[in-house]
């Protein structure tokens, strides 16, 4: 077989995501899809024949993580609007959304709730190089209680209408497990409380008891695989903490037994603090339910100060934004508001990097710039730990040692 393709990439300077600093004038070595070695200019051997890539004062960072996204959903088609779609256009949409979200800098995404396996599809149509799009972690329809918040309500009864995630009962729930990881699945997503978006559910009530979570991620983990807990509510927190899962997803509610809790057990939390702005401003053009706006509104504001007290209490937050509540490759945004209510910037970014990576189990692939890891890296032209909001600009983007994105005035390729 022919050698591997071997780059040089030059940064001014180099976001050290394990160390939590900064370093200058470095050189990256990459050889075929992976790091082989990084280190200051001139103290890295660069082979002839290698290709480099000066991306000048630009800062690099390596391709950021996002945690909680719905490739698959249009956020234009919210509500009623959405019944009308199939679930082909949806994965047909997911395409468009992927390759917007690795074009933002995001090069790696777990994929939480997507019907038809549409997350499968697109996950799969991305590693066999059909399509451009970031590496794909997709847990098929999530797993809930009937008419919960991981069910459909919006349909009279006439239409018999159920989500294929549905499963009541220890055992049901158990063998919905066996199913999706069947189909593809590589974490389970389980609805522990009510939502926002669902109709007729309500976030701060409890839905999977104690016993129906407890079940599923017997059956997940022996499996290998994760567990997502969908909860907003601070009961539905502990529960599902207790039951074991990896992260809460949302965690809006969350009281400082939660808190104490998920410290305790390892639990991530992964805190959407910026769709708030999104829906508030946009839902019911949407098409969002009168309702579900009456339920952001209630949410919004405390799951903001919680993400505050959870960080001051020492809980690990992992970057999730909930993409296609809102539109995708925006997912950015959310830095900001991560900084606002108590992170550094570094904190912010090592969230969407290294802590992200371990909750995915997938330390050992992502999330920081070390020999053996995917060559994933993005740049910005501003200093992102001085402000955060750069990384909504992202001009130069990497994937597996690939050049997707170039658009960095400073950078010489040679
Ligand atoms: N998918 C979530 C739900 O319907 C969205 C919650 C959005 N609101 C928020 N403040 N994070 O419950």
């Amino acid at each position: 077989p022919a050698a591997e393709a071997v780059v040089a990439v030059r940064a001014g300077a180099l976001v050290d995501t394990v160390a939590g600093r900064v370093l200058s004038d470095q050189i990256i070595l990459i050889e075929g899809e992976r790091v082989r070695a990084v280190g200051p200019s001139g103290t890295v051997s660069i082979p002839a024949g290698a290709q480099r890539i000066d991306l000048g004062r630009a800062t690099v960072l390596p391709g950021l993580i996002e945690a909680h996204a719905h490739l698959t959903s249009d956020p234009f088609r919210a509500g009623y609007q959405g019944l009308g779609v199939s679930a082909i256009r949806e994965a047909l949409y997911g395409a468009k959304a992927a390759r917007d979200t690795l074009e933002a800098g995001f090069t790696t995404v777990r994929n939480v709730g997507a019907g038809a396996y549409g997350d499968v599809a697109l996950r799969d149509a991305i590693n066999d190089g059909d399509i451009p799009g970031p590496r794909l972690l997709v847990s098929g329809p999530a797993l809930g209680i009937k008419g919960g918040h991981c069910d459909n309500n919006l349909l009279a009864p006439d239409f018999n209408y159920t989500a294929e995630g549905v499963a009541d009962g220890p055992w049901a729930a158990r063998a919905k497990v066996r199913e999706v990881v069947k189909y593809g699945a590589d974490v389970i997503k389980l609805c522990a409380t009510g939502g926002v978006l669902s109709k007729n559910t309500d976030p701060g009530v409890q839905q999977y008891t104690f016993e129906e979570m407890q079940a599923i991620v017997e059956e997940a983990h022996k499996l290998g695989r994760k567990v997502a807990a969908h909860a907003h509510g601070a009961e539905g927190i502990k529960q599902a903490i207790r039951a074991g899962v990896d992260s809460i997803e949302h965690a809006s509610l969350i009281d400082a037994e939660g808190m104490r809790l998920a410290r305790q057990k390892g639990t991530a939390l992964v805190m959407d603090i910026y769709v708030d702005e999104f829906i508030l401003a946009e839902g019911e053009r949407a098409g969002i339910l009168p309702e579900s706006l009456e339920k952001e509104r209630k949410v919004g504001q405390l799951q903001r100060d919680n993400f505050r007290r959870a960080l001051a209490a020492g809980d690990r937050i992992v970057f999730g934004t909930d993409a296609g509540v809102y539109p995708h490759g925006t997912n950015a945004k959310q830095f900001a508001y991560m900084v606002q209510y108590g992170m550094t910037p570094m904190q912010a970014i090592q969230a969407a990097t290294v802590n992200a990576a371990e909750l995915l189990g997938w330390q050992d692939k992502v999330g920081s710039l070390t020999p053996g890891k995917y060559a994933d890296l993005i740049a910005v032209e501003a200093d992102p730990l001085k402000d955060v909001s750069a990384l909504t600009r992202v001009s130069f983007v990497m994937k597996g040692g690939r050049v997707v994105k170039s658009a960095a005035p400073s950078a010489t390729v040679g």
